[in-house]
């Protein structure tokens, strides 16, 4: 149980990546919010696995890209479990797109759920964390999903790319300003796991091969894999870790070709 009696919000936790990781911060021992945008019965199923680890959960629908709905959802959690331990900011969206294609609506939904979403997400809440550091000298964690494609490009999607290469710059000068209210900042870099997001290329054949040969540890990863560095840069092990990105990929961002 490392994350005993801690309060999470997961945002974009009705699927996926998310959803691996708030069932398992309940098993840890946390509470967890559960957001969604669309998908109400998927996170229903969430609460249940939350409610069966014998925590508490809350489901709240909001949408990422609205800024004022990122803060409803900050500001219910506080209302139901009175703070906010860890925010995990891992809603995100991605369409292959060529580059000559891209019009200002592809780059405004990219760039408004993955990278405004995620900042107002960890500022809204910051600002709760900071108090309770002012009245209780207790911070928080944040953590944002971000990519391999932080730090390598990929063809056909260009805004996604920035939209994360966004957040390596976030984390870094969110971890500088907070630390000295004990907020640290992460970001978790995941390359190729089964989720929906990925279903353009897990439905081909010859894209598997390929990224096959580029995965060192050769194999396409599991939502399970990336919930292990979430949990610890959550917990209290990780208190002096801070403004640093982790790579859960195989080695696919560091593989060699001849
Ligand atoms: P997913 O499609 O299952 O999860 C994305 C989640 O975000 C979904 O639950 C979706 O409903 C939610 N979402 C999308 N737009 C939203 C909005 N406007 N408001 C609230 N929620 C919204 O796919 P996955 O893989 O679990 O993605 C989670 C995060 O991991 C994303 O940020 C993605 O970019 C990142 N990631 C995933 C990789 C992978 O290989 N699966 C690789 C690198 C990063």
């Amino acid at each position: 149980m490392r994350l005993k009696d801690q309060v999470a919000v997961v945002t974009g936790s009705s699927t996926g990546i998310g959803r691996a990781v708030a069932e398992r911060f309940a098993r840890e021992g946390a509470d967890v919010v559960i957001n969604y945008r669309k998908s109400a019965d998927e996170a229903a199923e969430c609460l249940k696995a939350v409610e069966a680890a014998g925590r508490r959960g809350l489901v709240v629908q909001a949408d990422m890209a609205d800024v004022s709905a990122v803060r409803r959802l900050v500001d219910q959690t506080v209302e139901e479990f009175g703070r906010i331990d860890i925010m995990v900011a891992n809603a995100g969206v991605e369409k292959e797109t060529p580059v000559l294609e891209i019009d200002e609506e592809h780059w405004d939904w990219i760039m408004d759920i993955n990278l405004k979403g995620a900042f107002f997400a960890a500022q809204t809440a910051a600002k709760h964390m900071a108090k309770r550091f002012d009245a209780e000298g207790v911070g928080g964690r944040i953590i944002f999903m971000s990519s391999v494609h932080e730090e390598i490009p990929f063809p056909l999607h260009a805004a996604y790319c920035a939209s994360k290469g966004g957040l390596k710059l976030l984390c870094r000068g969110l971890a500088v300003e907070l630390g000295h209210k004990q907020i640290t900042v992460n970001n978790v870099c995941p390359g190729a796991i089964k989720t929906p997001i990925n279903a353009p290329l897990l439905s081909n054949k010859e894209r598997i091969k390929d990224l096959l040969a580029q995965t060192p540890l050769g194999r396409i990863g599991e939502t399970d894999d990336v919930t292990g560095i979430v949990t610890f840069l959550a917990s209290e092990e990780a208190r002096f870790v801070t403004g640093s990105s982790y790579f859960v990929d195989g080695g696919l961002t560091w593989h060699y070709e001849e």
